[in-house]
C-alpha cells in the first residue's frame, strides 16, 4: 500500500450491542450504499473472528475532499446517529488525509452528535497521568503498589478525579467530590464541588467539570469519573445526570473512592426516560 492510499483509508471499530447485530448489518449496508452512490468511496465491514459483536468498518475514500463531504452529509450523519444508538464506535485510523486530524475529528463528532447526542465515542488519548512532583497528600496516600486499572495508553481518569477532589471547597458538608471528564478529542477536564454560605448555590463536581469543558469549546464527550471518600459509590445527583445527559450523551460513568473503582455505568441506565431537547 502506498502512503497516499493509506492516507485515504479510515478504520472504525464497531462494538455492536447484544441483540442488534441484524440492525447493524442493515445499517452497514445502507451506509455502504450511500458512500458508493454519492461517490464518497467504498466501505467494507469485517467481522472480528474472536468476537461476534465486534466489526471493523474500513472506508476507502475516493479522495480527501470526498471524506470531508461525506462527514458533512446529513444523510450520512443520520445513519451514523442510528449506528451510535446500537454500537460503541471507536476511530482506529482517521486517514482521510486531513490536516489537524484531532480538530477535524471533533467537528466530525459534533456533526454526528447533532444527529443523536446519545452517543459513545473514540478513546484516542494521550496518557496524562500524574506529573512528576504532583504527589498525593499524606492522609490519602495509598498503601501498597500503585495499581493502574486503565489500559496502557489510556488516560487515568480516576486518578485525575482524585486529584481534582483535593481542590473541593466543601466547608459546609465536608463531603469532597472530584470529577474528570474526557472530551472526544482526549482532552481531560476536571471539576470539584464548590459550596458557599447560601448552601443552595452549591455546585457539584460533575457540573463544574462539564461547564468548564463547554466554556472551553468542547462539545462531545466519552466518559466521566467521579470520586468521593466513601465506601459506597457516590453516583451523580439528579441535576448532574440531566446536565451530563444533555451535553455529554450516554457517557460511561466510573465511580470510585480514594482506593478503588466501584463500577462503571452507562448514563442511560442512571437516567432512564430522559427529558431533552428532542422532546421540545
Ligand atoms: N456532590 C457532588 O459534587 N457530586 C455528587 O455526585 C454528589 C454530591 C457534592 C455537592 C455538595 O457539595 C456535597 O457533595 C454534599 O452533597
Amino acid at each position: 500500500m502506498t502512503d497516499s492510499d493509506r492516507s485515504r483509508l479510515s478504520v472504525v471499530l464497531v462494538d455492536v450491542n447484544e441483540g442488534r447485530e441484524e440492525d447493524f448489518q442493515t445499517l452497514a449496508r445502507e451506509l455502504a450504499a450511500v458512500l458508493l452512490v454519492k461517490g464518497y468511496g467504498r466501505e467494507e465491514v469485517i467481522r472480528d473472528e474472536g468476537d461476534p459483536l465486534r466489526f471493523y468498518a474500513v472506508r476507502h475514500w475516493t479522495d480527501a475532499a470526498s471524506a470531508e463531504r461525506c462527514h458533512a452529509d446529513p444523510s450520512i450523519q443520520a445513519l451514523t446517529g442510528r449506528l451510535f444508538q446500537i454500537a460503541r464506535v471507536t476511530h482506529v485510523v482517521n486517514g482521510a488525509g486531513r490536516p489537524q486530524a484531532n480538530r477535524l475529528l471533533i467537528e466530525d463528532r459534533r456533526a454526528r452528535v447533532e444527529a443523536d447526542r446519545r452517543s459513545g465515542f473514540d478513546r484516542r488519548t494521550d496518557n496524562t497521568g500524574r506529573k512528576q512532583g504532583d504527589r498525593r497528600t499524606v492522609p490519602e496516600r495509598r498503601i501498597g503498589p500503585r495499581r493502574l486499572r486503565h489500559r496502557a495508553g489510556e488516560v487515568d481518569l480516576v486518578g485525575a478525579a482524585r486529584r481534582a477532589r483535593e481542590h473541593a471547597d466543601a466547608a459546609f458538608s465536608h463531603f469532597k467530590v472530584g470529577a474528570a471528564l474526557e472530551a472526544a478529542d482526549g482532552t481531560l477536564i476536571t471539576g470539584c464541588n464548590i459550596e458557599n454560605a447560601t448552601y443552595g448555590l452549591t455546585i457539584c463536581a460533575e457540573r463544574v467539570a462539564m461547564f468548564k469543558a463547554l466554556s472551553e469549546g468542547h462539545r462531545a464527550f466519552t466518559r466521566i469519573a467521579i470520586v468521593a471518600d466513601t465506601d459506597a459509590p457516590t453516583p451523580p445527583c439528579g441535576a448532574c445526570r440531566q446536565i451530563l445527559w444533555e451535553f455529554g450523551g450516554n457517557l460511561d460513568i466510573t465511580l470510585a473512592n480514594l482506593h478503588e473503582e466501584k463500577g462503571t455505568h452507562a448514563l442511560k441506565d442512571l437516567l432512564p426516560l430522559p427529558f431533552d431537547a428532542r422532546l421540545l
